[in-house]
């Protein structure tokens, strides 16, 4: 493999950990909110602020491999679906299973860090190996955290008695199509406590074409900057 072939593929590894790194930040903020249970509301509080730090040490490794920051954005953006297979598509509903979409992840996360180390050892990066190699460990024993709750989370979700899992605002709430006095089309967000807090603002020519707005919103408005004009 050539030099260049080497460092192309560090920074697809790279770019798969910040991936990785983009949504574990977001489950994990979901974990904190949600979780039964509080040795596991614990573990991700932990550790989401040692994401937060992952993050900006991945950004700054691709940074110093030509990736610049609007480029970064639109990855993390994308990040999503590079990771699709892994994260979960709904909230779960069950503090066994956040536990058990958690203890997955951070194995991807694992294996991804080890093929990283290998990678930047070849490519002769010492600075991404370091780093690497550091994130690595936090992983590891963040991995090793949830392996020693699984069975005191199973045995919670058996009991009557123990609080559920404790679901986010924006998983209760939903996107109501409806038709407005004038008969048009429209869609608002209703949150759990039947309050509107957000709606389409214009009106369209069929539920479909108002159904579809609502997706499209969904679909960007988790990764969409908040700007100030
Ligand atoms: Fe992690």
């Amino acid at each position: 493999m050539t030099t260049n072939d080497l460092q192309e593929q560090l920074v697809t590894y790279l770019k798969d950990a910040h991936a990785l790194e983009q949504n574990a930040l977001a489950q994990l903020k979901t974990g904190v909110e949600t979780a039964g249970s509080e040795p596991l509301r614990q573990v991700f509080r932990e550790h989401l602020a040692e994401t937060e730090e992952h993050d900006r040490l991945i950004s700054e490794r691709l940074e110093s491999h030509a990736e610049s920051p609007s480029k970064l954005k639109e990855l993390a953006q994308k990040g999503g679906a590079i990771v699709a297979g892994l994260a979960a598509k709904a909230v779960p509903d069950t503090t066994g299973k956040l536990a058990t979409q958690a203890y997955a992840f951070e194995h991807a996360e694992i294996a991804s860090y080890r093929m990283l180390c290998v990678v930047a050892q070849r490519a002769g990066d010492q600075q991404t190996l370091e780093v690497a190699r550091r994130i690595l460990a936090q992983e590891q024993q963040v991995a090793h955290k949830l392996d020693g709750l699984l069975e005191q989370v199973a045995e919670l979700d058996l009991d009557p008695t123990a609080p559920r899992v404790r679901r986010a605002a924006v998983a209760g709430a939903k996107f109501v199509v409806y038709k407005d006095e004038g008969g048009k089309s429209r869609w608002r967000l209703v949150s759990p406590n039947g309050q509107i807090t957000a709606s389409s603002g214009q009106h369209f020519a069929s539920h479909y074409d108002a159904r579809r707005a609502a997706e499209h919103v969904k679909q960007h408005a988790a990764t969409a900057e908040i700007v100030e004009d």
